[in-house]
């Protein structure tokens, strides 16, 4: 236990136990080697390895890599690892500007102007904090729209894309309140989101493709993983915000439970470079997910309280997160607790079921009620028009 970032030991552990395939959850292995231990070893193992992971760990790598296969997804971006040149780039974005900080941080590394940094000078004090850490960083136009992710299972080779999904980053009702590791998703039946065109879902399609594309011809070597962008819809198309080397929390568990084929067949189809889209389908239904989290997360989560998932309905859709089963009860492990998902034709239904089974989860928690509310995604549809008028 507790080494799932030690290559050796959890390839040691696979042979122990016989393994015919792995599947990488997280990014920390990724970034450790894990699945080329994995390979090393002979287990087949659905996640990238270490070189090709860094499309997640590395928001420079990701920048240039697009770039140099001409794949026009990046907003202007440069990258630093000293102060060099900082205040005149800080200066030509003007007031939309966003510095992240090169590697993992949780989530926690990327600042956005009007956001979190309300001047050049809080900016650069944040670049020099990194610098000072020994950090490398980019920084980078802020782009205006609606995010979105689109999810690719990929062989190397060949895509096969999920239906897209919204995530709600803020911690609060009306997206307000600090960012959090995501308080909820909806997808739609039609595989669209209402406030999407068909071109920006086919141009986030063909920005995954290419990008698979530019990784093998890197590495000389294909991706073989689920490959997630995080997509933003602005007045001039679809533009890339990150990418990640696995699937999204919460966003799986809108699409996993929609998917009809089996779920192994695309693993092994995965691995084996024989995917094919057109054997891989997701059911026509919307879905909408919320998660309960523990009273003051992020910031200041209560830990240790015991909750009561008993009332819930239907178990068949609850997933359990940051949670500790101790003599028969379940008590809050201080991240994001349980998530429930409702699924049903319509995404208003969906939301209904999501929101009555979550809030009859008893404990020191609070949820999004807002979303996938007809309000909230009328909200999403408003903002894109506004911007695109
Ligand atoms: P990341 O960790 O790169 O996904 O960034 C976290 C969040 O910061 C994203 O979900 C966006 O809301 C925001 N963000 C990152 N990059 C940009 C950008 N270039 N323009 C606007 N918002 C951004
Ligand atoms: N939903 C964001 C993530 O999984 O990183």
């Amino acid at each position: 236990m507790g080494k799932i970032n030690n290559p050796a030991a959890v390839a040691d552990f696979a042979n122990q136990h016989d393994t015919n395939l792995a599947i990488i959850g997280p990014e920390g292995p990724l970034e450790a080697g894990v699945a080329d231990a994995l390979w090393e070893a002979g287990i087949p193992c659905v996640g990238p390895r270490e070189a090709l992971a860094q499309i997640e760990t590395s928001k420079g790598f990701t920048r240039d890599l697009l770039t140099k296969y001409h794949i026009p997804a990046c907003p202007v971006y440069k990258r630093y690892t000293a102060m060099e040149g900082v205040r005149e780039f800080l200066i030509e974005l003007g007031d939309n500007y966003v510095v992240k900080y090169d590697g993992l941080m949780g989530g926690k590394g990327v600042k956005v102007a009007g956001d979190h940094l309300h001047s050049h000078d809080e900016a650069l004090d944040y670049c020099m904090e990194l610098v000072n850490r020994g950090g490398t960083f980019v920084i980078e136009e802020k782009l205006i729209g609606e995010e979105f992710s689109l999810m690719s299972f990929c062989d190397g080779e060949h895509l096969a894309h999920m239906p897209p999904v919204q995530d709600h980053k803020r911690a609060y009702e009306g997206d307000t309140g600090p960012n959090t590791g995501g308080m909820g998703s909806y997808s739609d039946a039609d595989h669209r989101l209402p406030f999407l065109t068909d071109d920006d879902i086919s141009q986030a399609q063909r920005f995954n493709e290419a990008t698979a594309q530019a990784l093998k011809e890197e590495f000389s070597e294909g991706y073989k993983g689920v490959l997630y962008g995080g997509f933003i819809a602005t007045a001039d198309g679809v533009k890339l915000i990150e990418y990640n080397a696995r699937l999204g929390d919460p966003e799986a568990m809108n699409v996993l439970p929609l998917l009809t084929s089996d779920f192994m067949e695309v693993c092994l189809g995965m691995v084996n470079g024989n995917l094919d889209a057109k054997d891989i389908l997701f059911a026509h239904q919307a879905t909408v997910c919320k998660y309960a989290v523990p009273e003051g997360y992020p910031d200041s989560p209560v830990k240790g309280e015991p909750i009561d998932v008993s009332a819930i309905t239907d178990m068949e859709q609850l997933y359990y997160a940051s949670v500790e089963a101790r003599d028969g009860l379940l008590y809050e492990a201080g991240s994001r607790t349980v998530a429930y998902v409702g699924i049903a034709q319509t995404l208003s239904e969906a939301e209904a079921k999501a929101e009555a089974e979550i809030t009859s989860v008893k404990g020191p928690l609070f949820h999004r009620t807002d979303i996938g509310t007809s309000a909230l995604v009328q909200k999403r549809i408003d903002h894109i028009t506004s911007i695109r008028d």
